[in-house]
C-alpha cells in the first residue's frame, strides 16, 4: 500500500482552493479533512484569507482549528458557504458513507446545511457501490441500545456495536455506534428510511446526494468527481 498522507493533502489543498474570503466554512473530521482544518488555518494566518468562520464537526476538529487560529463558531440556522469533509466510501454518483471516525451526526447536521459540500478523499475510497467497503455506522442512542441492536440486526443482519476496547465507543454526542454491513447493491435510499425509522437510532453514515464534487487523489495525480 502506497503511503496515503501525501494524496490526502493533495486532495485536501484543491478543496481549500475555493474557499474565499468571508465565508463560513464547514469543517470536517478525520486524517484527511485535518489537511484541509490545517491549510485553512495557514492561509488565514498569512493573510491570504480574511473573515473566515469554521464550524467544526467535531469535538476534534473544534480543538484542531482553534490551536490553527480559526474562529469556530457553534451550528446555527444560517447557512454555510462551504464544507470540506472526508469520506469513507464514494459511489460514482458521490452517494458517500461516512462516519467511521465517529462524527456522522454532527457531520451531517452541518453539511445539509452547506451550500455546496466538497469530499476529499485517496483513491482507496472509491467503490462502485455502497457498501463495498467500509461498514455503515449508525448512531444510536445509549439507552436500550440491545435493543436497538436487535431492531438494527433484523434490518443488516451483519454488524456490531462499535467497541474497540472493554467499553462500546462513545460518541461526541454521549451516543453508541453500530457498524451495519451492507449488502452491495441493496436499495440505500430505502435502507436510510427504513433505518431512520427504527426506535433508538439517531442518525445513519449514509450521505445520499449531499456532495457536489469529491477531490480525490491517486498516485496519477487528482481526480475531480461531479
Ligand atoms: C468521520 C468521517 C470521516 O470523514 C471519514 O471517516 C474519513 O476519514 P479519513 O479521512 O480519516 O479516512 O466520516 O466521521
Amino acid at each position: 500500500m502506497p503511503d496515503l498522507e501525501p494524496l490526502k493533502k493533495e486532495a485536501a489543498l484543491r478543496a481549500v482552493a475555493l474557499v474565499e474570503s468571508g465565508m463560513r466554512v464547514g469543517l470536517g473530521t478525520g486524517s484527511t479533512a485535518k489537511y484541509a482544518i490545517e491549510e485553512i488555518g495557514r492561509r488565514v494566518q498569512s493573510g491570504a484569507l480574511t473573515r473566515i468562520v469554521g464550524v467544526a464537526t467535531s469535538e476534534a476538529s473544534d480543538a484542531l482549528a482553534r490551536e490553527v487560529g480559526l474562529t469556530v463558531e457553534p451550528l446555527d440556522p444560517r447557512p454555510l458557504d462551504i464544507a470540506i469533509d472526508g469520506a469513507d466510501e464514494i459511489a460514482p454518483n458521490l452517494d458517500l458513507i461516512k462516519g467511521l471516525g465517529g462524527a456522522l451526526l454532527r457531520e451531517k447536521l452541518t453539511e445539509m446545511q452547506s451550500r455546496r459540500l466538497i469530499i476529499i478523499a485517496d483513491h482507496s475510497k472509491l467503490v462502485t457501490q455502497i457498501g463495498e467497503k467500509a461498514p455503515l455506522p449508525v448512531e444510536i442512542v445509549r439507552f436500550g441500545f440491545l435493543s436497538t441492536v436487535e431492531r438494527l440486526r433484523q434490518i443488516v443482519p451483519g454488524g456490531r456495536l462499535r467497541q474497540p476496547g472493554a467499553q462500546p465507543y462513545v460518541t461526541d454526542n454521549g451516543n453508541y455506534i453500530y457498524d451495519a454491513q451492507l449488502r452491495p447493491g441493496s436499495d440505500i435510499a430505502a435502507l436510510e428510511r427504513e433505518l431512520k425509522g427504527t426506535l433508538g437510532v439517531v442518525e445513519t453514515g449514509l450521505f445520499l446526494g449531499l456532495a457536489e464534487r469529491a477531490f480525490v487523489a491517486s498516485p496519477d495525480g487528482v481526480q475531480e468527481l461531479t
